[in-house]
């Protein structure tokens, strides 16, 4: 049987990432997060004086660049990135991480220029299937015929709250206060959007996971993905 493509959406600080990654490695699975890839063009605007809302000049920027996964989906190279080591592309897994690289993606996602190339690429990494995917509009737009969809929610005060501890991890100085504001700013940009709004796909499960455990939602996800999988194989 084919392996499908699973979509997986939600707002920022949901879990997407986390819970992805879990359950492609159960599945099997490779895991593509589409928010690396805003997030790294959006570092390459900067780092190329690319002005945020530039169309023509991003519209060029995107059209040079290319993606590929590495270790399972979890390691970023981009190749016409600029410096690069061997014949790979440059690594931006790390530079993409932290809130600044989240509100560059924000404002470069909202260009139709920028969603017009990462799509064609996203759906280009998803065609041969066994993937999971993940971002604001993988069930609604870059994979409308996913064979499972999920919606990953949480309650706004849950997600600032990961998303600090998250950070803390990573060594970071987190004021909460300020990030909670800046998911509410970024909700509303990506839900408010004239392309590709974040909005579940009428087909998608909504899975609040404010009260759930880590594990309660990768079971719950991987529920979802064998039953759609077994009863409507592509
Ligand atoms: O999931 P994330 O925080 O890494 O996403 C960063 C930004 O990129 C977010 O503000 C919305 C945007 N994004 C998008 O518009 N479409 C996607 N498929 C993935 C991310």
């Amino acid at each position: 049987m084919t392996r499908p493509v699973v979509a997986i959406d939600g707002p920022a600080g949901a879990g997407k990432t986390t819970a992805s990654r879990a359950l492609a490695r159960r599945l099997g699975f490779a895991h593509v997060d589409t928010g690396a890839m805003y997030r790294a063009v959006g570092i390459l605007a900067e780092e190329r004086g690319v002005a945020l809302d530039d169309d023509a000049a991003l519209a060029q920027l995107v059209a040079g660049l290319s993606f590929e996964l590495a270790e399972g989906g979890e390691r970023l190279l981009v190749r016409g990135a600029g410096p690069v080591s061997g014949t790979s592309g440059r690594d931006l897994s790390d530079a993409i991480r932290g809130p600044h690289a989240g509100e560059l993606a924000s404002r470069v996602s909202t260009r139709p220029a920028v969603r017009e190339r990462l799509v064609a690429l996203q759906r280009d990494l998803g065609a041969g299937g066994g993937i999971v995917m993940e971002g604001r509009d993988i069930g609604t737009v870059v994979f409308p015929d996913a064979a499972a969809k999920l919606f990953l929610t949480a309650d706004p005060t849950e997600r600032a709250r990961r998303r600090a501890a998250e950070l803390r991890a990573r060594g970071g100085e987190v004021d909460e206060q300020a990030l909670a504001r800046d998911l509410a700013q970024r909700d509303q940009r990506d839900q408010g959007r004239e392309h590709s709004p974040l909005r579940p796909a009428p087909d998608a499960v909504v899975l609040d996971t404010t009260r759930l455990t880590f594990e309660a939602v990768v079971d719950a996800m991987e529920r979802v993905v064998r039953a759609r999988w077994m009863t409507d194989p592509p």
